[in-house]
């Protein structure tokens, strides 16, 4: 035995948890020349190696501690090799395993590797040799686990990328779900949520289900009483549970997973979630490393369940605000009261007949809620009289435009609003104010806004004159398209007003008929024939 180590560090690897150590190697083998030659062999070249004469022995030590390589004879008294290989090819898969064997056959090597045999080797051997099978098998695995992280890293990327855009709390709950139950290869992941911001009381939110072995895990998420989840949610970081602390949960549904992953979702010291992700047999547990890059994405969704709550809490304010800042200024002019309400539904159901996206139609109702803002600082007794304004009334009414735009300046989240604000009175011909934009110069906002404010005018009360019918303000409104108004949006406009008065229409008849049966129209039924 004169073989010299090599190199301390030819044997240290970085094993799959991320630390720097020897590798290990377990040899398993009935024939103590065997394991002591290999014991003597490869302690020299600096592995960590531990020796056993049998299967069972083997699987207790494996329990004990993971290995990197384990060298394993195929005939052996009780379990034998080929059981072995399958146990650890099964639970260790990121050790290298290697078959030795007196006997060769091709048999027995297409067995060996059939179960995921790295290697075969065939006794009796030389120590070198093992030695470079060894090496090759740790190459292999190396790249196998450089490959696994980096898929990890690019699937990491995207869905925080995901989730990071999302602002809808639902979606982000699901991607979340979705998400963790692919990476973690979970038979189940589940979501909980306080029932209302800040209670202790926790509901489900959301749930996967691996579809191969959903049985399991809907028995479980019935089982996620009050009791349970406390046991699980006993620190506030992500952490692994394993057969023992599964036990002690209190859990009475069957069969009891293998392994738990739970990690608390926490923003800004608040308790946003908890997500409980589990494995069953035949699954084997969660691994350490797979811990680290599962708190990475819910601690991402935990940021992204925050900014989604920060934006839907801003949201509200925004409405609150336009809501209050347009109740102030209806309850100053009886003669617009409801006013901005209409303009905002007649504007919403151009834009929505348009086709603009979801967002834009809240914009455009939003400015039109918000349209006459400026007459906050309009003296209305002087504007609400029966005779014409003089020139200096009307001056002073136009300027409502350019004062809106000065209310809502400071306030930059109603900034999107003042297109609508500002524009409203320019006309399609550039003969409008306060800036004489033309055509499409004219801002989408301020000429659907135009349309609506002029129809929702022309059928209301004024102090000079009685509201319009619908029919004359309709026919008003189109014998100025392409002069004060976008030709297009009439169209819809009339389009639209048509069809909403037609389901009107309609929807009366059917309550007409409810309500006085003998209205109703004949129908084609003939009723009950004398054939029955
Ligand atoms: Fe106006």
């Amino acid at each position: 035995m004169e073989s010299q180590p090599r190199s301390n560090t030819m044997v240290r690897d970085e094993v799959p948890s991320g630390e720097i150590r020897p590798v290990r190697v377990l040899v398993v083998d009935d024939e103590s020349t065997i394991r002591d030659v290999l014991v003597d062999f490869l302690g020299m070249e600096g592995y960590d190696v531990l020796a056993v004469p049998t299967a069972e022995q083997a699987l207790v030590a494996l329990k004990e501690r993971p290995v990197d390589v384990a060298l394993i004879d195929l005939q052996m008294p009780g379990m034998n090799g080929i059981e072995l290989m399958e146990h650890v090819c099964r639970d260790h898969p990121w050790a290298v395993p290697l078959m030795m064997t007196g006997y060769g056959t091709v048999e027995t090597a297409i067995a060996a590797m059939k179960v995921g045999a790295y290697d075969y080797l065939l006794k009796p051997f030389k120590v070198d040799e093992v030695i470079r099978v060894i090496e090759r098998g740790l190459e292999k695995k190396r790249l196998e686990r450089e490959n696994v992280r980096l898929k990890e890293l690019v699937d990491l990327y995207d869905v925080t990328e995901q989730l990071g855009k999302s602002l809808a709390e639902a979606h982000v709950h699901d991607l979340l779900v979705e998400t963790i139950g692919v990476q973690a290869e979970a038979d189940v992941v589940g979501l909980w949520r306080p029932s209302a911001p800040g209670s202790e009381v926790l509901e489900e939110g959301a749930r996967w289900l691996d579809a191969s072995n959903s049985a399991p895990g809907l028995a479980f998420l019935a089982g996620i009483t009050p009791k349970v989840m406390a046991g699980v949610c006993t620190t506030t970081s992500a952490r692994v549970l394993h057969s023992e602390e599964i036990a002690q949960l209190g859990l009475t549904t069957r069969p009891l997973p293998r392994s738990i992953f739970c990690a608390p979702l926490c923003a800004n010291d608040q308790l946003l979630g908890v997500l409980v992700a589990a494995r069953f047999e035949p699954r084997p547990a969660f691994r350490e490393s797979k811990r680290k890059l599962l708190a990475i994405m819910v601690g991402r969704a935990a940021a992204a369940m925050d900014n989604a709550r920060l934006y839907g809490d801003l949201q509200q304010t925004f409405k609150q605000t336009i809501q209050a800042l347009a109740n102030i200024l209806e309850d100053r002019d009886p003669y617009t009261r409801g006013h901005s309400d209409r303009v905002s539904r007649y504007a919403r159901q151009i834009a929505v007949g348009m086709g603009l996206k979801p967002e834009e139609v809240e914009r455009i109702a939003d400015s039109a809620l918000m349209h006459d803002i400026g007459k906050l600082g309009i003296r209305f007794e002087e504007l609400n009289k029966a005779d014409p304004l003089t020139e200096s009334e009307y001056e002073m009414f136009k300027s409502h435009t350019t004062r809106g735009k000065w209310i809502l300046q400071p306030i930059r989240f109603l900034h999107p609003l003042i297109p609508g604000v500002y524009h409203h009175h320019e006309r399609w011909d550039g003969r409008g104010y306060p800036v004489g934009l033309k055509g499409e110069e004219i801002p989408l906002m301020a000429r659907i806004l135009a349309v609506a404010d002029t129809y929702d005018a022309m059928t209301s009360h004024r102090a000079y004159r009685r509201a319009l019918p619908h029919e004359v303000a309709m026919q008003e409104i189109e014998s100025c398209a392409g002069s004060q108004f976008d030709p297009a949006i009439v169209e819809v406009f009339v389009r639209e007003m048509s069809r909403q008065r037609r389901d009107q229409s309609s929807k009366a008849e059917r309550w007409r008929a409810l309500l006085d049966p003998d209205e109703t129209p004949a129908s084609d039924d003939p009723g009950p024939t004398a054939a029955g």
